[in-house]
């Protein structure tokens, strides 16, 4: 059983990593493999609305200049999802923002490849406007027929420069619950 965590920050190792290994240590500690990507350095272009992915429908986007379609292979084969992301102007970074619509879309185009799997968001704050960024990831996880556990509060850990997360004793609190109510559904399904 895996969990794949993608944290779409322009800024490697910050607040949204610290966030986002907080849930992972603690499913790893309940024997899940967990693995984190780290797009930043990278820069995912958004859907181009080519409509290839439904003439072609193998499960990759058309567009191949960067690492989405490998992204997405991880993606598919996770039994678990986590997509973390800053507060960038209270919604999602451009990286998670195209992560969504290209995913999104060739996942439609192939009979929802990502349905059935377990679905997490979890969002970097300074002070403002992550609920909207929450509910991006949230309204792409639901359009993917994920399952969505849910937590002590809503995903969201406060900090600006990196490391003031750590600060947020509230936001890690609600990672961990996260974390164990994301192994338990995860155990449920996979015992069904
Ligand atoms: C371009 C940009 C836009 C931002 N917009 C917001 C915002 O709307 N609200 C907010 O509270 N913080 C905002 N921030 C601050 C980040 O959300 C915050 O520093 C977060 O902890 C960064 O996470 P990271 O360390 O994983 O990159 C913004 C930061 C950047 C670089």
């Amino acid at each position: 059983m895996k969990v794949l965590a993608i944290n779409a920050s322009a800024r490697k190792d910050g607040n949204t990593a610290i966030l986002l290994r907080t849930v992972l240590e603690v499913l790893q500690n309940d024997g899940i493999e967990t693995e984190l990507i780290q797009l930043a350095g990278n820069h995912l272009q958004g859907c181009i609305a080519c409509m290839k992915c439904f003439e072609r429908k193998n499960r990759r986007c058309a567009v191949d200049a960067d690492i989405l379609n490998s992204v997405l292979e991880k993606m598919e084969i996770a039994d678990g999802i986590i997509l973390g992301s800053p507060t960038y102007f209270s919604d999602v970074t451009a990286n998670m923002r195209a992560l969504i619509e290209r995913c999104g879309y060739t996942a439609r185009a192939n009979d929802y490849m990502l349905k059935y799997k377990v679905g997490a968001g979890v969002v970097a704050v300074r002070r403002a406007g992550a609920i909207p960024a929450f509910s991006s990831i949230n309204l792409f996880l639901h359009y993917m027929q994920m399952f969505i556990p849910g937590a002590s509060y809503w995903n969201v850990g406060i900090g600006r420069n990196p490391g003031e997360v750590l600060n947020d004793a509230e936001g890690l609190g609600t990672m961990k619950t996260l974390g164990r109510n994301m192994a338990w559904l995860l155990k449920r399904i996979a015992a069904k």
